[in-house]
């Protein structure tokens, strides 16, 4: 049975952490690895969950070959050019901003 729950006034932070067996092309892990989204998942456990919910994900479709990137949702935001996970604090920072 499905079942439709209301998360409130949270948000959802997508983190593609693509990899292609073809290095030639653009990927989001060349830039966010997993290993660094672990380390931003921790600091997110620390200050903002659950107000934050992070999810590793595969493609989002707009992949860059200047860095990786992030959906943000209810916002419906998508960041591209995402060289480290400081940048992801950033947008979590401001991102919260917006629904506070
Ligand atoms: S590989 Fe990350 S958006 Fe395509």
């Amino acid at each position: 049975m499905v079942e439709k729950l209301k998360r409130g006034n949270k948000i959802h932070i997508f983190v593609c952490v693509n990899q292609r067996e073809d290095t030639s092309k653009s990927f989001c892990s060349k830039h966010i690895s997993q290993e660094q989204y672990s380390e931003l998942k921790m600091w997110n456990r620390t200050n903002h969950f659950p107000k934050v919910l992070l999810t590793k994900t595969g493609c989002l479709g707009v992949c860059n070959p200047g860095g990786g990137v992030v959906a943000v949702y209810p916002s419906g935001n998508f960041y591209k050019g995402i060289e480290n996970i400081d940048e992801i604090k950033k947008i979590i920072e401001d991102e919260l901003k917006d629904i506070k």
